[in-house]
């Protein structure tokens, strides 16, 4: 086919532009699917034990990453303030990660530990109880629901499905994990997680 035919007829400009863009994209997409298979996580970084994710899955659906990001960024300023920057071997085990830029309240990505247990459920009850200038809503009905192991348990397989290394007893013990305790004590067990494995400075 001539250059000429090809530049004049715009249904074969259109399908050999669309071949030509696709393989530009898979050159450019390619190489970073295998960059992500090498990322390692970090000596102690593990998939969320049942209570954890349990929590997880309350911070998304709460939409806490609407105001709060998990990653401190490699700047002078954010590591004197939250800690080591964050790496990527942290969150190896974050389907979706949390990383974000929205900080109407501070970076949680260092959160672990900062607090009692104590602290965060009056805090998650009514912000203001502890930080009377805070504009975080409060949680309270959080200290009421129960969990649903079962979906839990769901989830958990899907993950190992995904590759991460669940044992099967893990799977069947989350029943006994998520027993009596309430969304607030899963998102508090989350929260204290965070960071938990971060190299110290
Ligand atoms: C409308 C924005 C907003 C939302 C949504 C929000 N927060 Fe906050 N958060 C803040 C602000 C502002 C602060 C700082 C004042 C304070 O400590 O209450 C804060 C502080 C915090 C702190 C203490 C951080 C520190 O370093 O002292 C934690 C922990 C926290 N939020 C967790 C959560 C969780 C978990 C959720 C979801 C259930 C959530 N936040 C939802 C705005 C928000």
């Amino acid at each position: 086919m001539s250059h000429e035919k090809l530049e004049t007829n715009i249904g074969w400009m259109a399908i050999l532009i669309a071949v030509v863009i696709s393989f530009g994209g898979l050159a450019e997409i390619v190489p970073l699917m295998y960059q992500a298979e090498a990322i390692q996580p970090l000596p102690g970084v593990k998939p969320y034990d049942a209570l954890a994710l349990a929590g997880r899955n309350i911070y998304v659906r709460e939409g806490c990453y609407n105001c709060h990001s998990q990653m401190v960024r490699t700047l002078r300023f954010e590591t004197e303030r939250y800690g080591h920057y964050s790496l990527a071997g942290e969150s190896v085990y974050d389907r979706p990660f949390q990383w974000g830029s929205k900080r109407t309240g501070p970076d949680l990505a260092r959160i672990g530990g900062r607090y009692s247990d104590d602290w965060h459920r009056v805090h998650l009850d009514n912000p203001r109880d502890v930080v009377p200038e805070s504009n975080m809503p409060g949680y309270p009905w959080l200290a009421k629901n129960t969990l649903d192991p079962e979906e839990i348990m769901t989830d958990m397989r899907a993950l190992k499905r995904l590759g991460d290394p669940y044992s099967d007893a893990d799977i069947a013990d989350a029943p006994t994990a998520l027993a009596g305790k309430t969304e607030q004590d899963a998102l508090i067990a989350y929260l204290q997680g965070l960071g938990k494995h971060a190299p110290k400075d």
